[in-house]
């Protein structure tokens, strides 16, 4: 063995040494109630995540290499998708599947300033953004109290005749009606972009959320279903709308070469474009207004690692659900969220709304959770329209509302979510379940 190998290898070995020591659950440490925190999330991973992401550190290559290779392979095969562009946040992954529908080659389908999309405001504030930073019109419709989803019944008075997609996230996991909203997004040749940040492994009639629609995007900040820190990715089975993502990605470069890679195509020097002098070399060519929002080879290797665990996650986050619902089902002082029909959620988390007669606030039920260490969040934005950032627009120009947002209202004021993430044991779910019940006095 060469120096180098040998140097290599000691260095892994300790690094996996490294986690055991400091990073590995330790399962025999006593879960004592009320002081034991209770996070919501948390990254769960193993010693091949962290001897990987060195590995990659020594090959330092930095931007995406053979990692990311790897990764974009095995999450497009997880997804059943012909490719996936790995991009570094879930937020840029939306602007992304945005943005590549307003470029000038879609024709008729272009979205243009002014345009509108449908979508919810009770959920994250980033699958709406990219609509409003591009100049286009959110137009909000209400959604299901049950699945905290979008009202498919308000989609047809909600259209009008600048409307040009419908972008929705499957809220904490739960898929939103595809059958409904993808027959009427064909009806009416609308772009569907799928918010699958939240929602990896959820299955609609037995198909994986997220490759539905036209454009897909995941999330694998570490709330997530993986996680590679900061990280995500988009996907879409259209040829053309791969390419407009890969060279809106990359700077809105016309060349397709992989980072590091110089004339694939080998006409480097050969083109005319524009009105650039023939010749002009290609790996300069601008095709699109783009950015740069590629992930690492670091985290890449990370997620090469994590999705070796993607089954064994889904599967806990769903046992873990069915859990809590299974303890807290008989307490008429909460909602859970429901399913949609149809569906097998990867939960992203626990949804309880407290119904009107309950007699408590979400607030005083949210106090005594955190008190004892349990951590709860709320639905996100609530109802996005209501925060500080729309102070600026103008409804009617900017935004429309299309029918009264009273369900959104109830979810932003009654309801939060505890967690369900893999890293859960059953100790805290039990102590989760039985402080809820304790706060209603049962
Ligand atoms: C539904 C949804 N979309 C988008 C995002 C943004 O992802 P990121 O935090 O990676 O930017 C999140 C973040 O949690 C989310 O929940």
């Amino acid at each position: 063995m060469d120096r180098i190998t040998q140097l290599r290898d000691s260095i892994l070995k300790q690094v996996a040494e490294y986690y055991e020591l400091v990073h590995k659950p330790d399962q025999t440490a006593p879960f004592s109630p009320g002081e034991s925190r209770i996070g919501y999330a948390g990254r769960v991973f193993g010693a091949e995540e962290m001897v990987q992401l060195v590995e990659a550190s020594l090959e330092f290559w930095l931007t995406a290499g053979r990692w990311t290779a790897e990764w974009e392979q095995g999450l497009a095969d997880f997804l059943g998708v012909p490719a996936v562009l790995s991009v570094n946040s879930g937020s840029s992954a939306n602007f992304l599947a945005l943005q590549a529908l307003t470029v000038p080659q879609l024709g008729e389908r272009q979205i243009r300033r002014g345009d509108e999309v449908l979508t919810v405001a009770c959920g994250f504030p980033t699958t709406v953004s990219p609509i409003v930073q591009y100049g286009a019109v959110p137009v909000f419709v209400d959604v299901d109290a049950a699945t905290g989803n979008v009202d498919t019944e308000q989609l047809e008075a909600a259209r009008s005749s600048q409307t040009k997609a419908v972008m929705l996230a499957h809220t904490l996991g739960n898929p939103f009606d595809l059958k409904r909203v993808k027959d009427f997004c064909d009806r009416y040749g609308l772009w569907l972009v799928e918010d699958n940040c939240d929602a990896l492994g959820s299955l609609y009639q037995g198909r994986l959320t997220g490759t539905f629609g036209d454009i897909g995007t995941s999330s694998f900040y570490p709330p997530h279903h993986l996680t590679t820190g900061e990280g995500s990715a988009v996907y879409t089975r259209n040829s053309e709308l791969h390419r407009i993502l890969l060279s809106l990605r990359d700077w809105g470069r016309d060349c397709h070469c992989p980072t590091g890679m110089d004339n694939c195509c080998g006409n480097r020097f050969s083109g005319q474009y524009g009105t650039l002098p023939p010749g002009y070399d290609h790996k300069y060519v601008y095709r699109h207004f783009g950015s740069n929002l590629k992930m690492t080879d670091l985290q890449a290797a990370i997620g090469c690692a994590q999705l070796k665990r993607l089954p064994e996650f889904i599967r806990k986050r769903r046992e873990n659900f069915a859990f809590l619902r299974d303890a807290l089902a008989d307490l008429p002082q909460i909602r859970i969220m429901e399913a949609t029909p149809g569906s097998e959620p990867s939960w992203f988390v626990f949804l309880m709304t407290l119904t009107p007669d309950a007699g408590k606030e979400r607030n005083d039920l949210a106090r005594f959770l955190e008190s004892r260490r349990i951590q709860t969040r709320n639905l996100f934005a609530g109802n996005l329209t209501r925060h500080p950032c729309f102070d600026g627009l103008v409804p009617g120009r900017d935004y429309r509302i299309a029918a009264p947002l009273i369900r959104t209202d109830r979810l932003m004021n009654d309801a939060l979510w505890i967690g369900v993430y893999p890293g859960m044991t059953g100790e805290k779910l039990d102590y989760m379940a039985s402080s809820v019940r304790e706060f209603f006095g049962k």
